[in-house]
């Protein structure tokens, strides 16, 4: 594949180019300009998620088909020396909190030496991982040694029978053992996921907040997303946080919003605080991503395991970073495709046209 010169980029990103932003900063290391990754909606990109595997030791009903889904041979995989070079673009370009995710990234062997490597790059404030914690307890301490800061880990319910049947692979003790050893190694303001289905899960709310109260973790109701494989999605299985809050309240939950913990950058969860039926104090965390959508607020692009460049979840993405970088493109090369593609992010998901996304939330990243 060629490499496009900066006369074959957009309008913008020329301009953006003659300003010195993006295509012409020489080295990664020069002071990053924060005013770079700017889309269309003037949406300040300051995120990057990046996949670092497919795989997945679960199978998670609203991720993926029970047999799981077809993974991309491994040279098609980002190297750790790839996945660390464009991370200093994106930081070049004004990233300052870059995530880790999969599939489930602890799978990715050696996961320890690409934080290490990562963690290195200068100028990231918040280096985390997203994780089903099923591998969590032997790779906590080494990981919090590496480098990485914080965790975000799946956790729909604590009733272990349907831990098992909504992961369909998974074991509620191996994982909450993963937390021990997280908070054993020093990971604070941990965050539990959970993807809430009705008629699943929908009656684990309150256990779920007071296990988050108890040990100090910010949990987050997320709603389940017409994303994935399996077709589940629907009225039936779909529950939206308003209706979160109403069960939680049947429990005897009192909550209120707290809109001074909502903040653009600050991610898109809406948060509520309250006092739980034994006294419990709670801050908690709702994903509204269908019922209340959050583009606006948006702050965030994705890069594949194998190297694209996503920038909606519910967008294909077409800019394969991992073929520029192999074709000999240069550091500015590059960030002028990175910058040429954000003009491209659209304005807002297009789930609310009920058009699920045919992908499994293990290929994007969650
Ligand atoms: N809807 C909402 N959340 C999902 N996740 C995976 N699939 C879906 C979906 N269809 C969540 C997982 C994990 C994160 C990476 O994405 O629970 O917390
Ligand atoms: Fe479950 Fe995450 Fe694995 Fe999907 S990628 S099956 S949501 S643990």
């Amino acid at each position: 594949m060629t490499v496009p010169s900066s006369c074959a980029l957009p309008a913008g990103v020329r301009a953006a180019t003659a300003l010195g932003i993006g295509g012409t900063v020489a080295a990664p290391n020069l002071p990053r300009n924060p005013f770079a990754l700017v889309d269309l909606q003037a949406r300040r990109v300051e995120y990057l998620r990046v996949s670092v595997t497919d795989r997945c030791n679960y199978r998670c009903s609203y991720c993926m088909p029970a047999q799981g889904v077809p993974v991309v041979p491994r040279d098609e995989l980002l190297a750790f020396d790839e996945i660390a070079r464009l991370v200093r673009q994106f930081v070049a370009l004004g990233v300052r909190k870059v995530r880790l995710t999969g599939g489930e990234p602890l799978l990715r062997r050696d996961l320890v030496r690409l934080v290490d490597q990562v963690a290195r790059v200068p100028g990231i404030d918040d280096l985390a991982m997203t994780t089903n914690g099923h591998l969590l307890e032997g790779l906590a301490a080494p990981l919090r040694a590496a480098g990485l800061q914080r965790l975000n880990v799946s956790l729909d319910t604590l009733d272990a029978g349907r831990f098992a049947a909504v992961t369909r692979q998974g074991d509620l003790a191996t994982v909450l053992r993963g937390l021990d050893a997280a908070d054993a190694a020093g990971f604070e303001h941990t965050k539990l996921n959970a993807v809430v289905l009705r008629g699943l899960n929908d009656g684990d709310l309150g256990a779920l907040a007071a296990f988050g109260a108890r040990r100090g973790y910010l949990v987050r109701f997320i709603e389940y997303m017409p994303i994935g494989v399996d077709d589940h999605w629907g009225p039936a299985t779909y529950l939206p946080a308003a209706e979160m809050r109403e069960r939680l309240a049947t429990d005897g939950w009192t909550l209120t919003p707290d809109p001074a913990a909502t903040h653009p950058g600050g991610g898109p969860a809406r948060h509520w605080v309250g006092n739980g039926p034994a006294g419990e104090r709670v801050a908690l965390g709702f994903i509204a991503a269908v019922s209340e959508k959050f583009c606006r607020l948006c702050n965030r692009v994705r890069l594949s395991a194998t190297g694209t460049l996503r920038e909606c979840l519910s967008a294909h993405g077409t800019l394969s970073l991992r073929d520029r970088l192999r074709a000999g493109a240069t550091d500015a090369d590059l960030r002028a495709a990175i910058l040429a593609a954000l003009l491209g992010k659209v304005d807002a998901h297009r789930f609310d046209g009920n058009e699920p996304t045919h992908e499994a939330m293990s290929s994007i990243g969650g």
